[in-house]
């Protein structure tokens, strides 16, 4: 069976090439999977109205959350351009609020991966209702 950094690290690295990122030219993929084993992947999309761009890791978590899927085990992300590309804090902040115990795997070009809490990357983050 295969482990799940290996299944983010497949899903990730395939939907990465769908970046559509003439600006930057940088390609990011991400892959969550719910808590139930679904998977959901997305590709960041940029804008010529730069502030309209989205990060690989909201469009997965907000494909998975249309879909119907709300719990979830972990995400995976990797770029074409960074070793082990760090979330920005935009989507620390998204990932904190929808699954907050989630394990964030940071991978470079060859699977290797960091691990980390969204917790340890986003500590005391905005909340409401607690
Ligand atoms: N990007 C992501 O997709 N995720 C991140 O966490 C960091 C940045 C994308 C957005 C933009 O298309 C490009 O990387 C450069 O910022």
């Amino acid at each position: 069976m295969k482990k799940i950094h290996q299944i983010l690290f497949e899903h990730s690295s395939a939907v990465m090439k769908n970046a559509y990122s003439p600006y930057s030219k940088i390609k990011v993929g991400a892959a969550v999977i719910t808590k139930d084993g679904f998977i959901f992947a997305g590709c960041n999309v940029e804008n010529s109205s730069y502030g309209a761009t989205i990060c690989a890791e909201r469009v997965a978590l907000t494909k998975a959350i249309s879909e119907g899927f709300s719990k979830f085990k972990a995400i995976g992300i990797i770029s074409n351009r960074f070793d082990f590309i760090p979330p920005c804090g935009i989507c620390r902040q998204f990932i904190l609020e929808l699954a907050p115990d989630i394990d964030v795997y940071l991978f470079n070009s060859k699977g290797d991966f960091k691990k980390f809490r969204i917790s340890k990357l986003l500590p005391k983050g905005f909340r409401i209702g607690e």
